[in-house]
């Protein structure tokens, strides 16, 4: 269930068997290798040189490693930037991003599409039926380094194809779009531009379709390398490592034609990034935010259908955050846990030895910069692998009790037009998962769209744009539903839907938003009744008959309930979010705990984990008999049991 990032090409060939054997040796069943090897598998245009990397695979091969091999299209080499410039990417200010780093490509290259293909076929066939290949990786990281949009030439070329198959004429595009207002209307497809480089804010409608257009451009791209790799390389998996927390395209449409996705978890790094309270930045600087990992291996279970692995786990500091931490010890065996216990198959380190050079010379790897040595990184992945020996198989995880409805596009729709500079789509999700989980509750996340059948408590923190689908799977859910503040506010094309907000959702919810608020910082209203708390950020006057559970200060309601469905109509402060989540939960007949800030647990089949983001001791409940750890869960530790009949 472990695996690592290995780059044979930074290391002399007389290293790789002694790497391989002490990979072996301590657990690693997995080497992902070649993401970033174009220069060396093609140095020039037709010449390849495979001689190296036939040699490495035989090498983990033979130590009885399963190589990941992973196609290089994310670091395409210089000669191909410099015969073919057009496939670089053009930034929104209309610059061209050059080469010297990484992910310099647009995907609506014609030229990189066969640039593309052709490599991909060229590693495909040649090592697509290797013994010691047991999976791919396509490319590396889409949307690292918001390289996504691109507003080039290019770009602007496939857009108004994919708009000429969206819209049947340029009046319906018109219409859409509305553009009659500020005269945006054009007359063909031809005259449609880039919603960059204007004077002010572009049309959002333009914009929500742009993201769409480069979103749909992702998973075409993706689709491609996939295909290949299937028709030469029969029974091997397909994967692509995702970045957690990045929006820029859909992912969900990903899952569709991979084995499984995987993703990149770097917790110490994305606390730093996340827009926290100084206070809790400081307080999980060294462990990371407790809901950080979790909120996105739920995610990418869902995505994966059931199946995830983490290709890439923090293994020590990063070097790409604004600060970068050691972790406190025991850390790196924590994440590598709990991400088993929301059902990783594989949890894969990245990298099996610090990079003495270039861009990524101060990330940490499991072994020191240079050396044979493993870090304390590596020594914890170490006991990982003899504790993995030890507890032999782990139970299969199913589908848990809470459903947490989580979108792409109501992240762009949101980002678009925010109307309140601190609006976050991705921050009220994650507030939302955490306060489930400070109730001890596992939490599966959901496409919109997708069947809520079994769940008993399905919240859907903002969903603006709510589809057909959607609104079909939200009318048959069993459970209690949540809906948090802008859900219904936008129709497909960016307007304000006929009926207003919640638009398709009013009925079932028995109320419609009149007016909305952006709260600055320092205006914020006190919320009262059977929940209480603070309102910041937002606040919407609803006019309803649903029995009003929170009113706001102007005695305007706050918080609803329709029969079955909860209405919050603010951003929440943490008491008004715990209340109403454990409200809704109640409703929802659903056994639950209260647990300090740093505890959380998961169940994966009978058996429950207990982590410990410290500093505080926790004891295990009355009963527990740990398989792992101790009755009392020190800080940084887990523990696991086996669940008790009820
Ligand atoms: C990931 C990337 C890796 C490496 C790593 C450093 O985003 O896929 O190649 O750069 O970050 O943390």
């Amino acid at each position: 269930m472990l695996g690592v990032c290995y780059y044979p090409e930074h290391w002399p060939e007389s290293w790789w068997a002694e790497d391989a054997r002490r990979m072996k040796a301590m657990g690693i069943g997995f080497v992902r290798i070649g993401e970033f090897a174009w220069s060396r598998m093609e140095p020039q245009a037709g010449v390849f040189d495979w001689g190296w990397l036939d040699r490495a695979l035989d090498v983990l091969h033979a130590a009885g490693l399963k190589v990941v091999l992973c196609t290089p299209t994310t670091a395409p080499p210089k000669w191909l930037v410099d015969a073919h410039p057009d496939i670089l990417p053009v930034g929104p200010d209309g610059m061209v991003r050059g080469f010297g780093s990484r992910r310099h490509y647009t995907f609506s290259s014609a030229t990189y599409l066969l640039e593309s293909r052709r490599i991909t076929e060229a590693i495909a066939l040649r090592y697509g039926k290797h013994p010691g290949v047991a999976g791919w990786q396509t490319d590396n990281e889409y949307g690292c380094h918001d390289t996504v949009m691109s507003y080039g030439p290019e770009d602007l070329r496939e857009f108004r194809q994919w708009l000429r198959r969206q819209y049947q004429s340029p009046d319906q595009l018109n219409e859409a779009w509305g553009n009659v207002f500020w005269s945006m209307e054009v007359q063909s497809f031809d005259q449609v531009s880039l919603p960059n480089l204007t004077v002010t804010e572009a049309n959002p409608a333009a914009q929500l379709d742009f993201r769409r257009f480069q979103s749909s451009q992702v998973a075409a791209y993706d689709k491609m390398q996939v295909d290949i790799l299937r028709a030469h390389s029969p029974g091997r998996f397909i994967t692509h490592n995702m970045m957690g927390f990045f929006t820029e395209y859909d992912h969900w449409p990903l899952g569709e034609h991979l084995d499984f996705p995987s993703w990149d978890a770097y917790p110490v790094g994305f606390t730093e990034r996340l827009p926290f309270s100084e206070e809790e930045h400081v307080r999980w600087a060294e462990t990371a935010h407790p809901d950080i990992s979790p909120f996105n291996h739920d995610l990418y279970r869902a995505i994966g259908k059931g199946r995830f692995w983490v290709m890439e786990q923090q293994p020590g500091p990063v070097n790409w955050a604004p600060w970068n931490p050691v972790p406190k010890p025991g850390m790196v065996r924590l994440w590598t846990w709990e991400a088993l216990a929301h059902g990783a198959e594989v949890v894969s380190y990245f990298r099996w030895r610090q990079a003495p050079f270039a861009q990524e010379q101060m990330h940490a790897g499991l072994n020191l910069p240079g050396l044979h040595e493993l870090s304390p990184g590596g020594k914890e992945a170490r006991q990982v692998g003899e504790e993995l020996a030890r507890l032999g198989a782990l139970p299969k995880s199913g589908q848990g009790d809470v459903a947490l409805v989580y979108d792409y596009e109501a992240q762009w729709v949101l980002d678009i037009q925010p109307q309140g500079k601190d609006f976050r789509h991705g921050e009220l999700c994650f507030r939302f998962y955490e306060a489930l989980r400070r109730l001890g509750l596992d939490v599966d996340i959901v496409r919109p769209g997708a069947s809520l059948k079994g769940y008993k408590l399905v919240v859907a923190p903002s969903l603006p744009i709510v589809s057909e689908a959607a609104e079909r799977a939200f009318a048959a859910a069993e459970g209690v539903l949540m809906f948090g503040p802008r859900s219904g506010s936008k129709t497909r094309h960016y307007q304000i839907p006929g009926n207003l907000p919640p638009g398709p959702l009013q009925k079932q919810l028995g109320l419609r938003v009149i007016e909305v608020s952006s709260l600055r910082p320092g205006l914020s209203s006190k919320v009262t009744g059977a929940i209480s708390g603070t309102a910041t950020r937002w606040a919407e006057h609803l006019e309803t008959g649903a029995k009003v559970l929170g009113k706001f200060a102007d005695g305007k309601p706050a918080v609803v309930q329709n029969g079955q469905c909860f209405y919050l109509a603010c951003w929440p402060d943490e008491k008004l979010l715990q209340g109403l989540i454990g409200r809704a939960a109640k409703a929802a007949k659903l056994k639950t705990l209260a647990l300090p800030p740093h505890i959380r647990l998961r169940r994966r089949g009978d058996w429950v984990f207990a982590f410990n983001y410290g500093p505080k001791a926790w004891p295990l409940p009355k009963g527990a008999k740990p398989l792992l750890g101790s009755k009392t869960l020190k800080a940084q530790e887990l523990a696991i049991w086996k669940a008790g009949p009820g």
